[in-house]
């Protein structure tokens, strides 16, 4: 069965052009609730654990320093079949590739600057919630489940 939640950044470029309030509108209007969030600055090595699958690549030192650079926002959405539908609401990588109305058509810069990111799995959203919340941070719709 698909997991009932997903985890999201508001990446610094789209925190530095006061994008924050437009793209929770787009979330919550179609679907997700917000169930854990907070404005923080990461440190350079949190990046560079958090993007560790990156290490290596052309694009790593540069996202590092991009994802350090200003603000972000991380937060935990929750709905029935989390991860897949939230891939679709914010649309390619490359914001050229991606839909009219998805997230990164509406409010990315370019690739690195993409404005949001999602999970690409249950077990990587998992993971990228416990990396930033602590349980008492999480408030749940989904009552009858370990969340
Ligand atoms: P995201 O999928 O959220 O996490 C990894 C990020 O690396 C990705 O968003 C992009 O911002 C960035 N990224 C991926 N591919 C490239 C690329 N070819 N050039 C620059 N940045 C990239």
């Amino acid at each position: 069965m698909a997991g009932t939640y997903t985890f999201t950044i508001i990446k610094p470029g789209a925190v530095a052009n006061e994008h924050i309030g437009p793209i929770l509108n787009v979330i919550n209007t179609h679907g997700f609730h917000i169930s854990a969030m907070k404005l923080i600055r990461l440190r350079t090595a949190q990046a560079r654990k958090f993007y560790e699958v990156h290490m290596g690549k052309s694009f790593y030192d540069a996202l590092i320093e991009f994802m350090t650079s200003g603000p972000i926002v991380v937060i935990i959405l929750e709905k029935e079949n989390a991860v897949e539908d939230y891939r679709k609401l914010i649309g390619n990588t490359d914001p050229t590739k991606a839909e009219e109305g998805t997230i990164r058509k509406l409010f990315a810069q370019s690739v690195q600057k993409n404005a949001v990111h999602g999970s690409d799995s249950d077990e990587n959203a998992r993971i990228e919630s416990d990396f930033f919340f602590s349980k008492s941070e999480r408030f749940s719709i989904f009552d009858e489940r370990d969340f």
